[in-house]
């Protein structure tokens, strides 16, 4: 009988069982009514009194090593019933992770800043929220004067003397107070404009402006980086035109179209029959600019241009609505990918 449960603890002890229907099996096998207790306890019935203590005593280790066995087996299948069976299944290949993409105004004003690198032009950046010095008097609108109304002004203060940048050639003022010519420099930045919201304008929208000074810069260099331009991004076919046009802060002033064509019922659209379209506003610098921020026009002559990054990421993607840019639905973010 001894032997019989020497055999019995070496059994257990190698016991496995994953489901709960197996470890029931195993309860029933040893502690059911038919189990291996029930015939040991028949046995124990016959034995002689004197061996009683000893072969109770076996009895009982076996069975609280069948009780702590059940119990051992019961809680690691709730571990791994806890978790889902997939967790164990090394050989599945890993969950999908949304990696995102570049949001369209990035990858343009990304392009834009790439195509004038490539001509030597560095990048400035500078404050959103500017003086009147840098967003309008040094740019050569004196105060009161009319043309500050071409930019409605989101003021910080009764005094109108902080305000929410309306254009980034606030940048280009503190560029031209820090550095000496020959200047050659672009800056991208967010801009802000008093403006009813629709799907052509938006109060918050971003730029990129240009400034050119130097030694006997002409109205031909102007003309012949803004074609580079628009070739690089538009395509090589592109064709420009320049319209007179009115800036305070240069003279003269034009306003750049590129031939966009009229091959679409939506061309006649955006083009207003035309097949031009309007990308930026340029010009060379006025004098007086440039007396302002230290420069000797009679020494440097410069060229400015500016343009809004929506309006070219639009036509780039055909965009209708300019609002999209700034809701952030994932459904419209991720038709976007790119390289940038
Ligand atoms: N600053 C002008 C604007 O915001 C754009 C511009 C820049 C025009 C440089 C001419 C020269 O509308």
């Amino acid at each position: 009988m001894i032997n019989k449960i020497k055999e019995h603890l070496k059994k257990i002890e190698v016991l496995t069982a994953t489901t709960a229907e197996e470890i029931e099996k195993i309860r029933i096998e040893y502690l059911g009514k038919k189990g291996v207790f029930k015939d040991l306890m028949d046995d124990f019935k016959q034995l002689e009194n004197k061996l009683k203590p000893e072969m109770g005593k076996a009895i009982n280790e076996l069975k609280s090593s069948v009780q702590e066995k059940l119990e051992k087996l019961k809680s690691s299948q709730k571990v791994s019933s806890g978790k889902s069976k997939n967790t164990l299944d090394l050989s599945r290949p890993a969950g999908e992770t949304e990696a995102g993409s570049r949001h369209p105004i990035s990858i343009v004003r990304q392009q834009i800043i790439d195509i004038f690198s490539r001509i030597g032009f560095t990048v400035s950046e500078g404050p959103e929220i500017e003086d009147d010095w840098h967003n309008f008097s040094a740019l050569n609108f004196p105060k009161e004067h009319p043309a500050r109304d071409m930019q409605d002004t989101f003021f910080l203060d009764k005094n109108q003397e902080l305000a929410l940048r309306t254009h980034t050639s606030s940048v280009q003022v503190r560029v031209m107070e820090n550095e000496n010519p020959p200047i050659r420099t672009i800056s991208p930045g967010r801009v802000f404009r008093n403006e009813a919201i629709s799907a052509r304008a938006h109060c918050i929208f971003h730029q990129v402006e240009g400034l050119y000074i130097d030694k006997d810069v002409s109205f031909a260099d102007l003309k012949q980086t803004l074609l580079y331009f628009a070739r690089e991004f538009f395509g090589e076919e592109t064709e420009i035109r320049l319209r007179p046009s009115y800036f305070p802060f240069t003279e003269p002033s034009a306003e750049m179209d590129i031939y966009w064509g009229l091959n679409s019922e939506a061309d006649y659209r955006i083009t207003k029959g035309t097949g031009w379209l309007e990308i930026m506003g340029c010009g060379m610098v006025d004098p007086n600019v440039l007396k302002s921020n230290g420069i000797d026009p009679n020494v440097y002559s410069g060229y400015a241009f500016g343009m809004g990054i929506e309006r070219i990421a639009m036509l780039k993607y055909q965009v209708k609505d300019l609002r999209m840019f700034f809701e952030n639905d994932v459904r419209f973010l991720k038709q976007f990918s790119s390289a940038y």
